[in-house]
């Protein structure tokens, strides 16, 4: 598993982690998937309030494991009390320490940062950051941005989706901001589409095995994003995803053609 730097002298990160939007969310447990994540390497693990029991699963697998792992988790509410009431929460959930700590949709986001600043200046944060999904909200991310108050942002990107190409990505080039990727397979729907083994003959030589491997590949083949953050709910595919994390990484040809693939199966 390759590591990066978390933007410009920040922390190094595994470049494939794990998402848990919808996976996590279950009331007993996913302790194989998490297991399965710490294991291949994938120490990167992101979550939020607003994934109903991820938080709590993702603590509960991670258990006597926690310190192998960097957790990222989020802020996402209008309400003072209830957001002081969310970090309280996950600082207890995940040993009194949140590794990266992000504004969930720019939700209130400057009384969040001051929140989180505080939390920082008590040894309880380590990064801050600020997340957003939709490209209609690009214009006020990248004020955050300009704050000098955030070190990393969480933004969507894969073929199916490069408005980040546009201003998002060379802003956070341009300030040495981590770089987190959601929705690195489309959401599942970009890797549903699978193009067939014949189709990806001409990627394994970059160490492409399957079609989540060649669209994880290319997001992290892009040297301003450090981290992708596929979801899953199966241990088997969490390993198929930590594989995509080591190089060699696709050239612009090789990028290009699982963007056509990516493209036409659309
Ligand atoms: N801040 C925000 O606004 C925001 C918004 C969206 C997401 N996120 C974060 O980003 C993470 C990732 O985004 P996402 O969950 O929306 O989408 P994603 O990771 O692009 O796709 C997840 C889907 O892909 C499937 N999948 C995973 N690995 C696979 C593989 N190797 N082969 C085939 N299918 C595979 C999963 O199904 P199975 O479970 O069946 O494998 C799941 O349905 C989220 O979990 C969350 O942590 C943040």
């Amino acid at each position: 598993m390759e590591t990066r730097e978390l933007g410009a002298g920040g922390p190094e990160v595994s470049v494939v982690g794990m998402g848990t939007w919808q996976t996590l969310d279950v009331a007993g447990g996913r302790d194989d998937v998490v297991t399965a994540a710490l294991d291949a390497g994938s120490t990167f693990v992101d979550s939020s309030p607003m994934y109903g029991e991820a938080e709590r699963t993702l603590a509960q697998g991670l258990g006597d494991r926690r310190g192998e792992a960097f957790v990222a988790t989020k802020l996402w509410t209008p309400d003072d009390a209830e957001a002081r009431r969310q970090a309280k929460r996950a600082l207890e959930f995940y040993g009194g320490r949140v590794d990266l700590y992000q504004v969930h949709n720019l939700v209130a986001w400057r009384k969040r940062l001051t929140l989180l600043e505080r939390e920082r200046d008590r040894g309880t944060v380590v990064a801050i950051g600020a997340t957003h999904y939709s490209p209609s909200a690009f214009g006020e991310l990248a004020e955050v941005m300009r704050t000098g108050r955030i070190s990393a942002i969480q933004i969507p990107y894969n073929p199916d989706e490069r408005d980040v190409e546009r201003e998002i990505l060379p802003l956070a080039q341009d300030l040495g901001l981590g770089v987190v990727v959601m929705r690195p397979l489309g959401g599942g729907r970009l890797v549903r589409n699978d193009p067939g083994a014949a189709a990806l003959e001409p990627l394994r030589a970059f160490g492409v095995e399957t079609w989540g491997q060649a669209l994880l590949k290319w997001v992290l083949s892009d040297p301003r994003c450090h981290v992708a953050i596929p979801a899953t709910s199966r241990p088997g595919r969490m390993r198929e995803n930590a594989a995509a994390g080591a190089p060699p990484w696709l050239d612009d040809e090789a990028r290009a053609y699982v963007a056509r693939l990516a493209g036409a199966r659309a």
